[in-house]
């Protein structure tokens, strides 16, 4: 919530983009899975739309939040990250997206979660993944009346960050409740995902990331052979 706030138009034209672009790949009815849901950016318009979504996603606060937004309760939930989720081969799409891979620290994880993804789908489903650039990798903050949120990240060693976040939100009696929260993240070069999604089976079918500029993000469309 306070990150769309904080990045409502951003956020907003990134959500109708990747929608256009998921309906440019399947139509309604079809099978989606989302993979690092949060709290249903996608996969409630999605089903809104007519899709059948699976959202998948480790954090149960967010899940929780999803559901409060899912007014029909048509998405299905499953906690569980991305690694460790086991697919049925039985989706049209998969989606992977909105900086989901940062949060995969290592190789080993990344490429679980990629298999897993592999896994869950039908031949010649389709796969939609962000590749976020180094330019994410900046310390942001946005204050309004409403919310403060300051956005730190520091370089740890190579390609991995610290993410800590502090978030102050000012209820109607101007009582502040403070949020913190600190991870590590990891820059991933587009090579080393490209022959990991090789290696399991993966073709690449297009890259959409013009369609994406101003968002730092490359986005790609990969099928499974
Ligand atoms: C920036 S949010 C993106 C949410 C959503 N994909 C979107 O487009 O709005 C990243 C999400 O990835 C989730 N995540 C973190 N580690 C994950 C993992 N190992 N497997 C799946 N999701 C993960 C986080 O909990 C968070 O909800």
């Amino acid at each position: 919530m306070t990150y769309e706030r904080s990045f409502r138009k951003l956020y907003q034209h990134l959500t109708n983009i990747t929608i256009e672009t998921v309906n440019k790949l399947v139509a309604p009815k079809a099978k989606i899975i989302d993979f690092g849901a949060g709290t249903g950016r996608l996969s409630i318009p999605l089903s809104e739309l007519g899709y059948e979504v699976t959202a998948v996603e480790p954090s149960k606060e967010m899940i929780n939040q999803l559901r409060k937004k899912d007014h029909e309760s048509s998405v299905e939930t499953v906690v569980s990250t991305m690694q460790d989720f086991k697919g049925n081969k039985d989706q049209d799409l998969a989606l992977c997206v909105f900086t989901v891979i940062l949060y995969l620290v290592d190789e080993k994880s990344l490429k679980n979660a990629l298999n897993s993804v592999y896994d869950s789908l039908k031949k010649d489903a389709v796969f939609l993944i962000d590749i976020p650039s180094r330019l994410l990798f900046n310390s942001y903050a946005y204050d309004d009346e409403k919310i403060s949120r300051h956005v730190n990240i520091k370089n740890l060693n190579g390609d991995i960050y610290e993410y800590t976040e502090n978030l102050t939100v000012s209820d109607i009696h101007h009582k502040d409740t403070v949020y913190t929260d600190t991870f590590h993240i990891k820059y991933w070069p587009k090579e080393e995902v490209f022959n990991i999604l090789l290696e399991i089976g993966f073709i690449l079918v297009s890259d959409q990331s013009e369609q994406f500029v101003g968002t730092g993000s490359q986005y790609y469309v990969f099928k499974k052979s």
